[in-house]
């Protein structure tokens, strides 16, 4: 983002209408270069009001990221928490970033976030609709010595750690769909991606990516293949993305570091209290077939059991659970 974008924003967070005159006056600028850097925040998915004779406004909720005051409230929530953390304005993918990094320098524990995402990464190769300063995107990176068969279930507990902080927040009725997205009302509120490099059977690392809809614009919706909502339409109450990014980064750093020595086990009965599809028909889909059933939940390390037709239960470590159809 550049600089006069960068000034123009500090200048439109009081939440006022501004007339493109008055801002070109104070950053000394002509009306045009305001206008064309007002396109630009647009193309990054920034809703912009603009209103004739008027001026241009950005949406109540509206607010950038903070280091300064997300690190001010996981101070006074949890003291001493050792998180580097890093904001870009705008950058392809958080979790391309943090895994470059990770691949070069030992980074456990270092949190990214950005206001934009041009490439965001969502599982199973899908484009994840990132538009600027409207939602979260964070990926955190964690080392772990035990082998990839230790992390069987990381992703569900990941998704136990969210939703423990969204209820914290206020938030109602969030459900888990296996193997991790979050769903309020049965539409996806966001998703966790999770990718690991170094030694499977040793020390590895993860970079476990976190997007969650807070105030979705509508033009960037548009993008969207599915049902999904955000927290500004599920909350009574505003929610302030510096404030969740703290919140997520305290619970997230304590489950964490506890995982190793507990597993998934640990979260398993958490997990299924929040299962959005349990005891419901559904189908999951692997690379080679698509195999339906009633959804029993999941197991100790975190597998699908899915109820068959003939009365065997299958286990499922990966796939695209979907709901129905009825047997
Ligand atoms: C899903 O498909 O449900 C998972 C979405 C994960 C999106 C997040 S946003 C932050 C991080 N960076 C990415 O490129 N993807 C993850």
């Amino acid at each position: 983002m550049s600089d006069l974008q960068d000034k123009i924003l500090k200048i439109l967070q009081n939440g006022g209408f501004h007339s493109g005159e008055s801002l070109g006056c104070q950053l000394n600028v002509s009306r045009t270069a305001i206008w064309k850097q007002l396109q630009a925040l647009e193309a990054l998915g920034l809703e912009i009001e603009s209103v004739k004779g008027v001026g241009y406004r950005l949406p109540d909720s509206f607010e950038l990221l903070s280091k300064a005051t997300i690190l001010k409230h996981i101070a006074e929530s949890h003291g001493h928490l050792p998180c580097q953390l890093e904001i870009f304005q705008s950058i392809d993918s958080t979790n391309r970033y943090a895994r470059e990094r990770a691949e070069t320098e030992a980074i456990s524990g270092a949190v990214v976030l950005a206001e934009n995402q041009t490439a965001g990464r969502g599982r199973l190769g899908k484009t994840w609709v990132s538009p600027f300063a409207a939602n979260l995107y964070m990926s955190i990176v964690w080392n772990f010595d035990q082998g990839a068969e230790s992390l069987q279930g990381l992703s569900l507990a990941v998704g136990v750690g969210v939703r423990r902080t969204l209820v914290k927040l206020g938030l109602q009725d969030v459900q888990l769909k296996w193997p991790n997205d979050i769903y309020i009302g049965g539409k996806k509120l966001g998703g966790i991606l999770l990718e690991m490099i170094g030694d499977p059977n040793g020390r590895c690392t993860v970079i476990i990516g976190i997007g969650l809809n807070v105030a979705m614009p509508s033009v960037a919706a548009q993008e969207i293949d599915q049902a999904w909502t955000d927290l500004q339409t599920q909350s009574s109450s505003p929610i302030s993305r510096n404030t969740l990014t703290a919140k997520l980064v305290v619970t997230l750093f304590l489950l964490l570091k506890d995982f190793q020595r507990v597993g998934f086990k640990a979260y398993r009965d958490e997990w299924e209290e929040a299962d959005f599809l349990k005891n419901l028909p559904g189908t999951v889909r692997t690379v080679k077939e698509g195999i339906s059933g009633v959804v029993l939940g999941v197991d100790d390390s975190g597998a699908l059991r899915l109820a068959l037709p003939n009365g065997e239960v299958q286990r499922f470590i990966g796939g695209e659970l979907s709901l129905g159809p009825r047997l």
